[in-house]
């Protein structure tokens, strides 16, 4: 439960509850008024993270030479490789396939089974086990425009506002185009989205969408969706295989420049393995596990941005690597689940951002990134926030206001694994507030791709949250999520189609590891800093000073 002097700020709320109530019968989500274009840019200027002084930082080897990056990726980038080339007989490879998938998220797991499905032989190879993931744990929905009153171009504007028009079209075209056909796909795999009691989709508005178009299941639509495709992947023995626990470490190319296959590292036993493909797709995930400016992650413990090293190794550009997503409500109280996130569903369905005082300072659902700044401004600048007993700062989430607008015991069906996410704390999120602010949620940018999800590289395909491009600057909910089956879809069948036709492969080579690592060195980079990272270090000083082998101490926070 909540110390007493939080539950004197929860008094506030509280007393203020019942006029916000009116308020929201009234204009429904309009309780507080948007912000106009004036008042977004200020926000963001002043209080983004990505707008700090020393935010970015100028990249000096590889593709975005010169270009200024988020820092801790820029960083990341600049590091030497795990393995000796030199100790590789690419001839003898250990494993052969049509289509190579790194990962085995939603993205990686819609891939296997569209390739598949086309004909292809698949092997998937995966840092942890199938399913670990950042679209496993997504919780609010998906997004499609499928519902009478919308369309595909709604759709495609709301994307396009949202990331502040920076978004590459001819991807928003595709994944507006799909995403009805993907919500089929899935329901026909056997997804069970919410539905109305006469059998009609259930859907919701998201933070920046001007329809009803976010599907669901309850709160934890990333298991509804990730589950059934990994299902799906069990079913097809045969066709798709998988190496879990085993992560690429570096892609390998042919001498004419093409894929040609990759280096896996066994977790366990420590042993490396090159598998020939014809064709690789990256569906690694993103970068939360970064811990960007510090800030806490709703992000899984794999989520260390390796697609990104991968291809920008093997000469791939990144865009939108200057754009980072909070989003706006993490846990801050209990510490336990300090960063898990918060649903923006919870404000789709009428709670409320209030300050210690229990007053309504923004429009609950802004664009994420405009929201989670008023959030940082509210407990900074205006020092309105409240204090949590280890110094932290946060807002309140005015959550029973779901149950008194939807009816008693709403918050329990529609949100059942937050319900119980704070009931293990003894907190009743019916009865008492959520104490929320920004956690690093979201990777904006990434691996360049067209909209067959192929890189610059002949047969290198990337989909999912280690691309950039669909949603510019700033990605709306459940996006990500259809992005995941979008992307995911197109990639296998174009990595599978390439397969078909056959590869007339020059030498398998790891040529452009040298040369990276000649940057690198050029750059004096200490030997010691590596990428991929692939295990967040959350090892403290004292255990790394005894030299014990901290290989598996990733979630030791
Ligand atoms: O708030 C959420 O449920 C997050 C959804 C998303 O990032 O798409």
């Amino acid at each position: 439960m909540y110390p007493d002097y939080m539950l004197e700020s929860i008094k506030q709320v509280e007393k203020t509850r019942p006029e916000r109530y009116e308020l929201s019968k009234k204009y429904g989500k309009q309780v507080f008024p948007p912000m106009n274009e004036k008042e977004r840019d200020d926000i963001l200027t002043n209080f983004h993270p990505d707008y700090k002084d020393d935010a970015l930082t100028e990249i000096k080897i590889g593709p975005n030479k010169g270009e200024k990056l988020t820092s801790a990726v820029s960083n990341m980038l600049e590091s030497h490789t795990r393995i000796d080339p030199a100790k590789f007989d690419l001839n003898k490879p250990d494993h052969e396939t049509d289509v190579l998938i790194i990962g085995a998220g939603s993205a990686g797991m819609s891939a296997a089974i569209t390739a598949a499905g086309n004909g292809s032989e698949v092997l998937i190879a995966t840092k942890l086990r199938l399913g670990d993931s950042n679209s496993m744990m997504a919780q609010g929905g998906i997004q499609a425009a499928d519902q009478k009153d919308d369309s595909p171009v709604l759709h495609y504007l709301d994307i396009m506002g949202g990331g502040h028009f920076d978004n590459q079209p001819d991807l928003v075209k595709a994944f507006v185009k799909d995403a009805p056909l993907a919500i089929k796909w899935l329901s026909d795999l056997g997804v069970m989205f919410d539905k109305n009691p006469d059998g009609s989709m259930m859907v919701k508005p998201g933070g920046g969408t001007c329809r009803s178009r976010m599907h669901s299941t309850r709160d934890y639509t990333g298991a509804g969706i990730c589950r059934v495709l990994r299902d799906e992947v069990y079913n097809l023995p045969d066709k798709i295989k998988y190496l879990e626990y085993s992560p690429i470490v570096e892609l390998i190319l042919d001498d004419k420049g093409q894929a040609a296959g990759a280096i896996s590292y066994h977790l366990g036993t420590k042993q490396y393995s090159v598998i020939k493909a014809k064709t690789v797709i990256i569906a690694t995930g993103g970068f939360g596990r970064l811990h960007i400016r510090g800030y806490e992650t709703s992000n899984h413990y794999g989520a260390t941005a390796d697609g990104l090293m991968l291809a920008y190794r093997a000469g791939v550009k990144l865009s939108f690597m200057d754009s980072v997503q909070y989003h706006p409500t993490g846990a801050v109280y209990p510490e336990q689940i300090l960063g898990f996130l918060c649903t923006e569903k919870i404000r789709t369905m009428g709670a409320q951002p209030v300050n210690k005082n229990g007053e309504l300072f923004v429009y609950p659902l802004e664009p994420r990134d405009i929201e989670a700044s008023s959030f940082i401004r509210e407990s900074t600048e205006r020092n309105l926030g409240v204090t949590t007993p280890s110094g932290l700062k946060g807002i309140w989430l005015d959550s029973p206001l779901v149950d008194m607008i939807n009816g008693e015991g709403s918050i329990n069906k529609y949100l059942p694994a937050m319900y119980r996410q704070y009931s293990r704390f003894d907190i009743d999120i019916a009865k008492y507030p959520m104490l929320v602010f920004p956690t690093l949620h979201y990777q904006n940018g990434g691996v360049q791709i067209n909209d067959n999800a192929e890189t610059t590289i002949p047969g290198l395909y990337v989909a999912g949250e280690a691309t950039g491009g669909v949603h510019g600057r700033n990605r709306l909910m459940g996006n990500s999520q259809m992005d995941l089956i979008v992307f995911g879809r197109r990639s296998g069948l174009h990595a599978s189609e390439r397969a078909k036709k056959g590869v007339d492969f020059g030498k398998m080579s790891l040529e452009h590891v040298y040369s990276y690592e000649k940057e690198v060195n050029k750059i004096n980079i200490d030997k010691k800093k590596i990428a991929p990272i692939l295990l967040p270090d959350y090892i403290p000083n004292h255990v790394k000073e005894k030299q014990v082998d901290t290989e598996y101490f990733g979630t030791l926070r």
